[in-house]
């Protein structure tokens, strides 16, 4: 059993909350800080949490908290990662891990050199649809992942820190392409390198000094490009989804808008239907288990399992660092309107791939492009001649 302190008893430490507490489960949450008296009372009184702060340290070493869950605004993740390290506490940190690349390089070593244990937590790699999509992929059920394509967009964030340039680091690239770049990454491989990024980002709309919107192109060394579509302008709710495409298949998810639960209501009760949602009237789209559907129970499972076997989890602060490089060189690119590359003082992944062949064999003289069967059921072969380069086809009539 985990005694689990949290820090942030706002949006996120509530659905971390929830996830840990709301279900039977052998960890507890023993200790939570909150910035103010009144929110960390209620969050004790909503979770039945013995202990609850407004002093961060004091929560952290608290004897009761055996592993810290940061839940905090991009800017204080460094300062709570860093009372961690001094108190040796294990320490669990919500997306993005730095507001920058050389922030979270720091968290990283920093932890690491003290030898104490981490996790990222990067809830949609824990979704239950993306955990079957990547077994499907990784036994080759699409083959050579070409493409993978991750989309998060809705209204904006619901707190005025991440409208805050330099308290939130960035604004709908870092806020949610770190989910989408690292549901790319794990599609394509976490062991091939991000090479370069190709990003357009501007703000249509809210005014505010980063990007409200943006679209950003990242090249793998293996030839592979992930896609990452964000924006906090996007009206109708909130639209998670992912699509890769590979050379023998293709998988797409949706996992929030239209996921099979369609609802009609007049709206006289004017509940919550489901997060970002933007009206409480006429057809819905709610999601059965929201916790489930973003992936926290899972990802916590994963982390307490690895916390008691001292394993590595499948999120990590390296996972965390190199998405946060990634990120960097999408904001410059932005700028410069260049491919800009991704810069990784620290790679631990494959190195020195290339792009493989195009050139599958039909027989000696062909290479193969693609066969199809015709409405009347003939077949045509489409081939390339390999001397000439010549574009050549064959029918095939049905016998
Ligand atoms: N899917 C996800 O993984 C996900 C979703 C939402 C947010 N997040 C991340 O969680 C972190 C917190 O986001 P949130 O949505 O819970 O934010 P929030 O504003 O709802 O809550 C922030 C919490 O931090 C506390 N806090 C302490 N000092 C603060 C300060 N100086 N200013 C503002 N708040 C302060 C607040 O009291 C509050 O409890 C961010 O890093 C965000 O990116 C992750």
């Amino acid at each position: 059993m985990a005694k689990v302190c949290i820090l942030g008893g706002g949006f996120i430490g509530r659905f971390y909350a929830e996830s840990l507490c709301g279900r039977r489960s052998k960890d507890s949450v023993t200790v939570v800080f909150s910035r103010s008296e009144s929110s960390a009372v209620r969050f004790a009184n909503d979770y039945s949490v013995l202990h609850y702060f407004t002093d961060m340290e004091a929560a952290i070493s608290h004897s009761e908290a055996d592993i810290i869950v940061i839940a905090l605004p991009n800017f204080q993740h460094e300062e709570a990662i860093n009372l961690c390290v001094k108190h040796k506490k294990a320490v669990l940190c919500t997306k993005p891990l730095g507001r920058n690349a050389e922030e979270a390089l720091r968290m990283m070593t920093t932890c690491e050199e003290a030898g104490i244990f981490t996790g990222y937590l990067e809830d949609l790699c824990y979704t239950p649809k993306f955990l079957k999509s990547l077994e499907s992929v990784k036994n080759g059920a699409i083959g050579r992942v070409l493409w993978a394509k991750s989309r998060e967009t809705h209204p904006g964030p619901h707190s005025d820190w991440f409208w805050d340039l330099n308290l939130a680091g960035g604004g709908a690239i870092l806020d949610m392409g770190c989910h989408c770049i690292e549901i790319s990454r794990s599609f394509i491989g976490k062991d091939i390198k991000p090479v370069e990024v190709m990003c357009w980002a501007d703000t249509q709309v809210k005014p505010i000094d980063a990007e409200d919107h943006a679209i950003g192109l990242v090249k793998y060394e293996n030839g592979a490009i992930g896609q990452f579509e964000v924006s906090w302008t996007f009206r109708g709710g909130m639209d998670l989804r992912d699509e890769i495409m590979g050379t023998e298949g293709t998988i797409w998810l949706n996992s929030w808008l239209r996921t099979g639960f369609e609802m009609f209501t007049s709206g006289e009760a004017g509940n919550y239907v489901v997060e970002k949602a933007e009206s409480s009237s006429g057809w819905q789209f709610p999601v059965g288990d929201e916790a489930h559907e973003l992936g926290y129970p899972n990802m916590f499972i994963d982390m307490f399992d690895a916390f008691e076997n001292q394993t590595a989890p499948s999120e990590t602060f390296y996972d965390g660092y190199v998405v946060n490089s990634i990120i960097d060189a999408a904001y410059k690119s932005a700028k410069t309107k260049q491919w800009e590359p991704v810069n990784l003082p620290i790679w631990r992944g494959q190195t020195g791939l290339s792009k493989p062949s195009v050139f599958k064999e039909y027989d000696q003289e062909h290479w193969f492009i693609k066969d199809e069967i015709l409405p009347n059921g003939d077949k045509k072969v489409i081939l390339k001649k390999k001397v000439s380069g010549e574009i050549v086809e064959i029918e095939i009539l049905k016998s």
